[in-house]
Parts: structure tokens; C-alpha cells; sequence
């Protein structure tokens, strides 16, 4: 039988890693997990409680209510990916919102939410045959795994793709808003004391600003189907 690997993919919010990992999983018959959407569960669980709102930040609640907290993603066949449910709510769409964008960087911050979704994230990955996205997959969650790829795009460019992701949504929101929250939260994912987001040595770095989507996936499949070749051979 193919021996699997693990594919780990890091990159700033919005560089398009989610589409390019969860095409990857679909055609490669890997699991994708998708990290941020964890984070961003256990932020919507804090905010619901009010440990966490504009001007509040309930650090000892949070850790408090952490073994609450029940994650699971459900393959959705229509969608052709996991969904993440929060005690068995599906929260998918929910944790897009702009109040989750805003809180999740300072939830995630915390080393202790960071163990339990990392434990959580290995457990998930154990088996290989997995591709993670997120910031700290080829740093801390996997740091041996055989293919890492970091993605990047201009700040501008991941403001307009969220922008447009939101208003296609329906959301009432204006660029520069969405543009600040893309910056904000840029610094505090790479500026954060505890895994902060940056490229393992060993990451092949993809820039999403000028390769147009098929052309991007079909050099990313390139290079993981010739990684899976070596493994095998
Ligand atoms: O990928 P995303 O934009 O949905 O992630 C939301 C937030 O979660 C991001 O701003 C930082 C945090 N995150 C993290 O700290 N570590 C990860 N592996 C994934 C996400």
C-alpha cells in the first residue's frame, strides 16, 4: 500500500491556503483539517459566554472552561469537506463571522488553548494522510512532517479576497475594515510569545499574489505528488 504523508500548510489569514488544502485532501483521498477553524470555535464558545467581548478579556474564565469545550469536524458530502461543530452545534458558518475575526488572535494567544487544539491536532494527524492548515502545522504540530508549504499574498490582496468572501455572504462591512482586521491580526499571529506564525526552514514558500488559482494548484500538486513518489520509492 502508498505509504501518506503529512502535508502542512502555513501562511498569513487569507493567502488561500483552505482551497488549495482541501482540494489537495480531495483529490489525494487525504483528511483536511482545517486549524483556524478550531481556534476560531473556542473563540465563538468564549464570546457566547461573554468571557470575551469589546473591552473584556476573562483570561481565567477562558481556561476555566476549556475541558467544556467539544470539537469534531463532519464530512459534509456536499461540500466536500469537515465541518466543525462546537458540542455538537455545526458552528461552520457562524465562525466566520467579523466579531470571531476580531477576537480569535488574542483567544489563541493563550498557551493553553494552543495545547489542547495542538494535542487535539496531532492526535488528528497521527495516521498521516493528512493536510493541516494553519500557522504553526510545519512549526510546532508537525515539525517533521515531509512537505511544508507557506503561502503568501500582499496585505491588500488577502483584504480584497476576504472582503469579497463576506459580501458574498451578505455581511455589511467595509474594506478597510476587513483591511484592518487583516493587519491586526497579522501582527499578533506573528508577533504572539507562543508559536508564532513564521516559516520553518524547511517550507516551500508559494506567493499567492500573482499565480492565478489552477496554475497554483497544479504546481502544489506537482511538487506533493513527486514528495509522495520519494516516500514510496
Ligand atoms: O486561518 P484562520 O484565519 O481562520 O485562523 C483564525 C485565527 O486562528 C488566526 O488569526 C490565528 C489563529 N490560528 C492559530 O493561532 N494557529 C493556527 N494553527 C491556526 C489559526
Amino acid at each position: 500500500m502508498e505509504k501518506k504523508i503529512t502535508i502542512a500548510i502555513d501562511g498569513f489569514s487569507s493567502t488561500g491556503k483552505s482551497t488549495v488544502a482541501r482540494r489537495l485532501a480531495k483529490e489525494l483521498g487525504y483528511v483536511y483539517v482545517d486549524t483556524g477553524a478550531m481556534y476560531r470555535a473556542v473563540t465563538l464558545y468564549m464570546m457566547r459566554k461573554v468571557f470575551v467581548s469589546e473591552g473584556n478579556f476573562d483570561e481565567e474564565a477562558i481556561i476555566r472552561h476549556l475541558p467544556f469545550i467539544n470539537l469534531k469536524f463532519v464530512f459534509n458530502e456536499d461540500k466536500g469537506y469537515g465541518e466543525i461543530y462546537l458540542n455538537d452545534e455545526n458552528v461552520e458558518e457562524e465562525i466566520r463571522y467579523m466579531e470571531v475575526s476580531k477576537h480569535v488572535s488574542r483567544v489563541s494567544a493563550l498557551p493553553k488553548v494552543r495545547k489542547m487544539l495542538v494535542d487535539q491536532q496531532q492526535e488528528m494527524g497521527k495516521d498521516k494522510g493528512v493536510v493541516m492548515d494553519g500557522r504553526d502545522i510545519g512549526t510546532v504540530v508537525f515539525p517533521d512532517a515531509e512537505l511544508k508549504i507557506f503561502m503568501t499574498a500582499s496585505t491588500e490582496q488577502r483584504a480584497k479576497r476576504r472582503y469579497d468572501e463576506l459580501m458574498g455572504r451578505g455581511d455589511d462591512i467595509s474594506y478597510e475594515e476587513v483591511l484592518k482586521n487583516v493587519k491586526d491580526r497579522d501582527f499578533m499571529d506573528s508577533t504572539r510569545e507562543d508559536s508564532p506564525l513564521r516559516k520553518a526552514d524547511d517550507a516551500i514558500e508559494f506567493d499567492n499574489s500573482t499565480l492565478e488559482l489552477e496554475e497554483q494548484f497544479d504546481k502544489v500538486l506537482k511538487i506533493v505528488k513527486d514528495k509522495i513518489a520519494e516516500v514510496n520509492s
